[in-house]
């Protein structure tokens, strides 16, 4: 039955659409088109959905990867504050060239950059940190020691070797990439080889995260 309308149109469209021809419809074929009509709307909504999820998806993954480059760079609360304190809980002497100082009582060690075992700090998120380091002789003793990054020297410093006790300090600031380890070692310099401290406090070394 359809094959009539078929041959209908096609008439019309041969002699040149002169006549627009009114296909009379019955009320099946009515519903039929207007069920193609909404599901080609249902294909064409389905077509821009996954569009849309698609591009949801690359907005996401863009704010997300922001999101996390800030969350790392970021020191917006104290889980993101990286800072150390440590000192030497006994009197320690007799180094060897280039020997690492062992700082062996941690009192701070937010965001776990020093390496409490070896008394190495490791640099946990690239940025400018600030180390400081103070070293107490005493009498008739002296030492040279120097903060380093990697094994190249940032800051050297020493003792008097005096009747009494002497006191060295030295601070620095420095870029670190993330995994950097700074330590203080005895330097090559040939002194005396005495480190002593007196109430744990006279001998440290510390650090901070100031800005990434
Ligand atoms: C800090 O981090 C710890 C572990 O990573 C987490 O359990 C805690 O909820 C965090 N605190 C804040 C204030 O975000
Ligand atoms: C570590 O230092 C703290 C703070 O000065 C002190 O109270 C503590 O007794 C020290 N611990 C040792 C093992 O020296
Ligand atoms: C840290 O710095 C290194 C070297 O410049 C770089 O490759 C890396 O992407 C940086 N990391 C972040 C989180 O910025």
């Amino acid at each position: 039955m359809y094959g009539q309308y078929y041959l209908l149109v096609f008439f019309c469209l041969r002699v040149g659409a002169v006549v627009t021809p009114t296909i009379p419809q019955s009320p099946e074929q009515q519903a039929y088109a207007t069920i193609l009509k909404a599901l080609a709307d249902v294909k064409q909504s389905r077509v821009n959905l996954a569009a849309q999820v698609t591009r949801s998806r690359e907005q996401f993954d863009t704010i997300n990867g922001q999101l996390r480059y800030f969350e790392d760079s970021c020191i917006c609360g104290r889980n993101n504050t990286v800072a150390f304190n440590s000192f030497l809980s006994k009197n320690a002497a007799n180094f060897g060239i280039q020997q690492p100082i062992y700082f062996d009582n941690i009192t701070l060690n937010l965001g776990n950059g020093y390496d409490t075992r070896h008394g190495v700090f490791r640099a946990p998120r690239n940025g400018t940190y600030a180390f400081s380091t103070s070293v107490t002789t005493p009498a008739s003793n002296q030492i040279a020691v120097e903060i380093v990054k990697n094994g190249e020297q940032l800051v050297q410093l020493r003792t008097l070797n005096d009747y009494m006790w002497s006191m060295a300090t030295n601070v620095v600031n420095v870029y670190l990439i993330k995994g950097d380890d700074v330590w203080v070692r005895h330097s090559a310099i040939g002194d005396a080889n005495a480190l002593s401290v007196d109430d744990g406090l006279y001998t440290s070394f510390s650090g901070f995260l100031i800005h990434t």
